[in-house]
């Protein structure tokens, strides 16, 4: 899929653009600060509803303004749309051919992307809980019921603990929240297992690639709960059992939003025991699995979105990154320099970036 143009409005330092697109390779080329990352964050946002690097979405829009409008043309293999996303003080409104869409997960996964940022390396070395929001956020793209069950859990799981921390609790209504939970929490465990599973599948071969076969890696989708065809009654069951120590503790202690996802590089966890360069290779191969996976699932390749990280790269990891993108994906790129970037290919834009506006430099 290609996004064939761009529109902003008071999108952070962009008061207006207006921009069309290279279907195959776009480099955005700026000194610091100037609005390269803002504009990936504005495509990214258009694809996703939120943007990468804030959870608080008023940032987004531009200073002294009271909201913000992101559009664009999307083209697939389907037919061309028009997507936008306007956010302001009352939320956010999403469109697709004008009309529009009052569920998320009928919103997001039209367009898919793939971002690769400096902060990849948090993937492998941060917290569970950025694991958990990776593969939410990978999997609603490919996803929407997927979505739909996730924030079904969500609200679920948000009643039940303010519910846990009342001093009278009704055990029949308490038993109501809990098979709710139970049946949209199997489904989530479920479907993040399977995506695991693929993952690990396109994941473990560009590991041996890009480590010359001398890694193997394997991902792991922890979870306290067996995954087998009695999942439902064995999550109730533990729910019941922890019944006293879930009103002591006054929270839910079982179930997805505990679950953790483990990066193994030859039979080791990569983020206790791994060297800086095996994270590396292990998040970049992640993130190129996930590009085919998406091909493999949506049957067309995501666009992908590449924030300043070839600087970030060795030459060879450079190399292996462009060599398995380029020709397959529309890529948009930001750099402050061209002296990183090698191998570039004939049909590219080069677009100069300087205090929230674009002038073409260069285009073929
Ligand atoms: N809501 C906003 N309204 C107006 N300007 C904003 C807003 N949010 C951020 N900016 C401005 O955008 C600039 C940062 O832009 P951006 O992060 O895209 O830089 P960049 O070109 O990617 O730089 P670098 O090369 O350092 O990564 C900041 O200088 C900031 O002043
Ligand atoms: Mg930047």
């Amino acid at each position: 899929m290609k996004l064939l143009n761009i529109f902003l409005k008071n999108f952070r330092n962009y008061p207006e653009l207006k921009l069309e697109f290279n279907p195959n390779l776009n480099i955005f080329i700026g000194e610091n600060a100037q609005g390269k990352t803002n504009l990936l964050e504005s495509i990214y946002f258009l694809a996703l509803t939120r943007s990468p690097r804030t959870a608080s979405e008023k940032e987004l829009i531009r200073w002294q303004q009271s909201n913000t409008l992101v559009s664009g043309v999307l083209s697939r293999d389907i037919g061309k749309m028009d997507l936008e996303i306007q956010l302001s003080s009352k939320g956010r409104k999403t469109k697709i051919n004008r009309l529009e869409q009052k569920k998320l997960s009928d919103y997001i996964g039209k367009m898919n992307v793939v971002l690769f940022s400096p902060e990849d390396l948090e993937l492998v070395k941060g917290s569970p809980a950025k694991r958990r929001r990776f593969i939410d956020i990978e999997l609603g793209q490919i996803n929407p019921i997927y979505l739909y069950d996730l924030s079904q859990y969500h609200r679920i799981l948000k009643q039940r603990n303010s519910y846990l921390k009342k001093d009278n609790i009704d055990e029949i209504y308490l038993s109501v929240l809990d098979e709710q939970l139970v049946e949209f929490g199997s489904k989530v465990i479920e479907a993040r297992s399977l995506f695991i599973k693929q993952l690990e599948k396109n994941a473990q071969a560009l590991h041996q690639k890009i480590s010359h076969g001398k890694e193997e890696l394997s991902l792991e989708y922890q979870t306290q709960l067996p995954i087998s065809n009695d999942l439902q009654k064995v999550y109730l069951e533990k729910l019941k059992h922890d019944r006293q120590r879930e009103s002591f503790q006054k929270t839910t202690l079982t179930g997805p939003h505990r679950d953790e996802l483990i990066f193994i590089v030859n039979d080791n966890p990569v983020a206790v025991y791994g060297s800086q360069g095996q994270q590396r290779t292990t998040a970049l191969s992640i993130k190129l699995a996930e590009i085919e996976l998406m091909k493999q699932e949506v049957g067309e390749y995501p666009i992908l979105l590449l924030d300043d990280v070839m600087s970030e790269l060795d030459n060879q990891r450079q190399i292996d990154l462009l060599e398995s993108v380029l020709g397959k994906t529309q890529t948009f790129v930001t750099t402050t320099t061209l002296d990183h970037l090698q191998n570039l290919p004939d049909a590219l834009t080069i677009y100069q970036v300087n205090n929230g506006s674009l002038s073409v430099a260069a285009s073929e």
